[in-house]
Order: structure tokens, then C-alpha cells, then sequence
């Protein structure tokens, strides 16, 4: 039987890369707790993004949590439908109420211009998603979070190494977060990391990683254990050393694929600048369920899986029912579908995988 084709496969620099690293850790003897290749993943990511403070964590799930944690943030907080269960999830988990604001048609990032008619005077923070690494509406989010007095989070999970207007889209907001999980463009396994430009709110979310505890091992404040280890560190350091070039050849089979595709008449690409994406998924939107059923029904006899990232959209999980409309949001959710991409993927399985959907 042929071997499956999943939606991605994780991103592994040659292992002898590996080795110098782990033969570092025997011989410290140090596997965690703030140890020397994170305290190096960390500066060297914080180069690399050009960035002034990264913190690294366990997941980019606890990278959110954190987040919300050192701002303070309590009540309503408000979010996009259309992303991973994570996002919503970690705002209920924190005691949080997550409100739902739909998503622009194109982009399918939170529609900053209906933001404002869903804050009321429990709102106290906005976390938006750079879905699919594609930029959200900084500026105009940025500029209603500080007419609101809110706090602004950018769950970055999809978006390392994008740039908006020049600089790292990292900047923005309180705190931006990063998902390493093995799925992700740069993966250290399991792993996360929080970016901010603000050294208090920096050395705040360094000591809630590390149970409370700063600089002089004194407990200052509730803190969790959500540190990422000094293996997870090691394959981050040698991962971001092919980055650039991984980004590369996922652009040239992003590229591939689209222009195959641009003249399906059932199949809409994201919206999304060109030196403002990382190409770390190929999302294409299906102009009905029925093209949705049958191109996956197709590519999966012949052991091909694409997936349906993001659906439900989150509003209308049992978890989260709101009672609201939003048709965008679950438009999109319903027709989308992720291609199979990572780094290995040849041009001939790509020709192959839209041959059949094309005939799907
Ligand atoms: C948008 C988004 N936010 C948060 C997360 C959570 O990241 P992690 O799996 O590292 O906890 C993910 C994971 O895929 C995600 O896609």
C-alpha cells in the first residue's frame, strides 16, 4: 500500500546537527529549569525575529495562558471563531469568557471594524490570531485596544518569521505568542514562547513559567511550571538554522500548488500578501460542502488526508454557545480545507494531489 500523505509532517534539521547539542546537555547535566540552551534558543530567537524579550514555554497553549495571566485579565475578552480550540479554550480555562467577533471574508482574521459593538464593560482584553501567519489588522486593533483601555494579545502560533510593513509582526500588542508544536514551521517538539517589548511585563511572565520564583530563587509570585526544556531547546537551535530555507521551499510548493489550482473555478485562496505570509499551510476555501466531501473523499482513497483546519467554528461548540450569528466565520469554517505541505513534498505529488482534485 502506498504510504499516507498527511496534512504536514514536522520540519527535522539533519540529526548529526542534533548531536553536539545533546552531548552539551550530558555533559552539563542539566536537562531544565532556565538552562543554557534555552537562555541561547531565547537570544538567538530574539535576534532572528529582531525582537527585544522572548520566553520561552512549554506550548504555545501556555504561552496564552501566561499571557493572560500577567496582564491580569478577567471578564469578557474578546476573539476570533476561526481559529485552533487553544485559543478559545485557554481564555475559558483562565476563568474567562470568550466573546466572538466574526471574521473578514477575505483574510479570515477578526474583523477589526466589529470589534467595538461587541465590548461592554467586562471586556478587559482582545486576543486575536494571525490565522494561518497571514497579519490581522494591527493598527486598527491596536488603536480600538488603546481607545478601550483593553489588553491586546496576538496569538501568533502560525506566525513566525512574518514581517508586516517591515518589521516582525511580533511587535504588536502587549505580548505576541508562538506555538513550537511539532506541526509548526519552527518546531522544538512541544514549545512556546512569549514575545514582548515591555522589560517588566518580560521578566513577570519569566517568573509565572518558573512557579513564581525570580531571579534570586525567592517565591514572588503564583507561578506555574510551563518552562520549556533543555531537549526542546536544543532541537529549537538547530531547527532555526534551516528556517529561512525551509520557508523557502514551502513558498515554491505553495506556489506550485497555486498555480495549478488558480484556475479551479470551485477553489478561493486566502487573502494574503506575498512577503507577508510564511507558507507554513496551503488553506484553499471549497465553493460548496459537496466539493468539500468529494475532494477529500477523493483524496483519500488515495491515502491522502487534508483536514479541515479550523472547523466548527468555535461559537458554535457546546463548550462556547453564544446564541449569535456569525456567518462569516462559520462560511469559512464549513468550506475549508488544508493541503498537504511540509518541506519534502515534490512537485509530482503536488501535480498528483490536484490532478484529483480537479476531478474530484
Ligand atoms: C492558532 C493557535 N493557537 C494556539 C495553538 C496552541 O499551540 P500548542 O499546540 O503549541 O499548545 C495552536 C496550535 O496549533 C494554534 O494553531
Amino acid at each position: 500500500m502506498k504510504k499516507p500523505m498527511y496534512v504536514t509532517q514536522p520540519s527535522l534539521a539533519p540529526l548529526k546537527e542534533l548531536q553536539p547539542y545533546l552531548e552539551e546537555i550530558w555533559e552539563n547535566g542539566v536537562l531544565t529549569n532556565y538552562g543554557p540552551l534555552v537562555q541561547r534558543f531565547e537570544t538567538e530567537l530574539a535576534k532572528y525575529l529582531d525582537v527585544p524579550h522572548v520566553i520561552c514555554v512549554s506550548s504555545g497553549t501556555s504561552a496564552l495562558q501566561l499571557s493572560i495571566r500577567a496582564l491580569n485579565i478577567s471578564g469578557e475578552v474578546i476573539t476570533t471563531p476561526f481559529t485552533f480550540i487553544a485559543t478559545a479554550n485557554i481564555i475559558a480555562w483562565e476563568h474567562c469568557t470568550p466573546i466572538f467577533v466574526d471574521i473578514c471574508p477575505d483574510t479570515w482574521n477578526i474583523d477589526a471594524e466589529k470589534i467595538e459593538a461587541s465590548i461592554t464593560p467586562q471586556t478587559s482584553a482582545i486576543i486575536a490570531v494571525h490565522v494561518f501567519s497571514s497579519p490581522c489588522d494591527t493598527e486598527r486593533i491596536t488603536e480600538i485596544a488603546e481607545k478601550h483601555k483593553l489588553h491586546l494579545i496576538f496569538d501568533a502560533a502560525h506566525a513566525i518569521a512574518v514581517n508586516q510593513d517591515g518589521a516582525s509582526v511580533l511587535k504588536h500588542g502587549d505580548i505576541s505568542t508562538l506555538s513550537f508544536h511539532a506541526t509548526k514551521m519552527l518546531n522544538t517538539a512541544e514549545g512556546g514562547a512569549c514575545i514582548t517589548n515591555d522589560e517588566q511585563l518580560a521578566n513577570n511572565l519569566r517568573r509565572l513559567r518558573y512557579f513564581g520564583f525570580n531571579e534570586k530563587k525567592e517565591v514572588v509570585d503564583v507561578g506555574i511550571n510551563a518552562k520549556m526544556s533543555e531537549i526542546s531547546a536544543a532541537i529549537g537551535l538547530v531547527n532555526l538554522k534551516h528556517l529561512d530555507t525551509i520557508r523557502s521551499k514551502r513558498r515554491a510548493a505553495f506556489e506550485h500548488y497555486r498555480n495549478i489550482l488558480s484556475n479551479t473555478p470551485f477553489i478561493q485562496f486566502q487573502n494574503y500578501k506575498a512577503d507577508e505570509y510564511n507558507y507554513s499551510y496551503i488553506p484553499v476555501l471549497l465553493e460548496s460542502k459537496i466539493h468539500l466531501d468529494r475532494v477529500m473523499s477523493t483524496l483519500e482513497k488515495h491515502s491522502i488526508f487534508a483536514s479541515r483546519y479550523f472547523y466548527p467554528a468555535l461559537h458554535t461548540l457546546d463548550n462556547f454557545k453564544q446564541n449569535c450569528s456569525l456567518p462569516i466565520a462559520e462560511s469559512v469554517a464549513e468550506h475549508i480545507l488544508c493541503l498537504p505541505l511540509h518541506d519534502e513534498i515534490t512537485e509530482n505529488e503536488i501535480q498528483n494531489i490536484c490532478y484529483l482534485i480537479e476531478n474530484s
